[in-house]
């Protein structure tokens, strides 16, 4: 990688352990110095997905390396879209996808309006906003999302733009309003998503556990979080209800670091599961219209690959 931050050498001190205020100062100025204005800055020219040149590689690279995200665009459509992003992601060390109740045979799930067969209508799949998240952030942890990515492959007629954040910036954000803010979201029972009950049938149980966590294989920083409040319940203490508030706050702040952009097709995110959101939209497939986004969510991080 040719630029990156140094979060996951064993011997030095995490910049994510309070308890080491200088290696946190340092990642942070680090951080900040390569940090985005926009996903402008993120963009990636794709000629052929399945056979990345070293410079597609190396500018996705530098801007996962500082943004967790990249924008990428393919110069055709390819044939094969879900074999073509299949590909892509090997190339980055993703082969690990999360297969979820909607997905394909390939790993791969098609974000659009279609009834899912079950007695619940999951808003991903109408046209609804959906709120700040991450990916996964109701899974197991075997089953944790480090990695997604995003392709449209068809717009809608109006609306479906996104709004994307890098969860570091929210961290920096957090631990820079007070660091016990961040010990508290650091919490084993920080907030539970409650069980998905269908048709009586429990099909996944309560899932309590951190917002920030480091994973020890890579010592980076991975977030859990939902702003649906219906879907999370927070641990009952003030300085967890207030860290919560605080981050939630950050999301209508004009300061905050969030990113805007409406995918046209061809265009796609990959990234180390960052924060995001999606506005609601109206389809009109009389004229083409009918928003028809790919995701495939990882178990792995983007690895780095120059
Ligand atoms: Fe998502």
């Amino acid at each position: 990688m040719t630029e990156t931050l140094d979060t996951g050498t064993i011997a030095a001190a995490s910049p994510f352990d309070l308890a080491a205020p200088a290696a946190y100062a340092a990642w942070r100025d680090a951080k900040l110095s390569m940090a985005p204005r926009g996903l402008d800055d993120l963009r990636v020219g794709i000629r052929d997905p399945a056979r990345l040149s070293e410079a597609e590689k190396t500018a996705l690279d530098h801007h996962l390396g500082r943004a967790n995200m990249a924008l990428f665009r393919f110069a055709q459509p390819p044939e094969d879209v879900e074999h073509a992003l299949l590909e892509l992601g090997a190339q980055f060390g993703l082969d690990r996808l999360d297969r979820n109740l909607c997905a394909h045979d390939t790993g791969i799930t098609a974000i659009t309006v279609r009834e899912t067969g079950t007695d619940k209508a999951y808003i991903p799949y109408t046209t609804r906003p959906l709120s700040w998240h991450t990916d996964g952030y109701y899974n197991a942890p075997e089953r944790t999302i480090r990695a997604w990515l995003l392709y449209c492959d068809a717009d809608a007629a109006d609306g479906g733009e996104n709004e994307v954040m890098d969860h570091e910036l929210a961290y920096i954000h957090l631990r820079d309003h007070n660091p016990e803010f961040v010990r508290a979201l650091m919490a084993a029972d920080a907030f539970t998503i409650p069980a998905n009950d269908e048709g009586g049938e429990q099909i996944r149980p309560d899932q309590t556990g951190p917002v920030f966590s480091v994973d020890p294989s890579t010592g980076a920083l991975h977030m859990r979080y939902s702003a649906r409040s219906r879907n999370v319940i927070w641990k009952d203490d003030a300085l967890t209800r207030d860290a919560a508030g605080v981050l939630r706050d950050l999301f209508s702040s004009p300061d905050a670091p969030i990113f805007r952009h409406r995918l046209a097709p061809g265009e796609g995110v990959l990234s180390n599961n960052v924060l995001h959101r999606r506005e609601g939209f109206r389809d009109d497939p009389t004229t083409g219209h009918k928003r028809l986004v790919y995701r495939a969510r990882y178990y792995d991080r983007v690895r780095p690959v120059v």
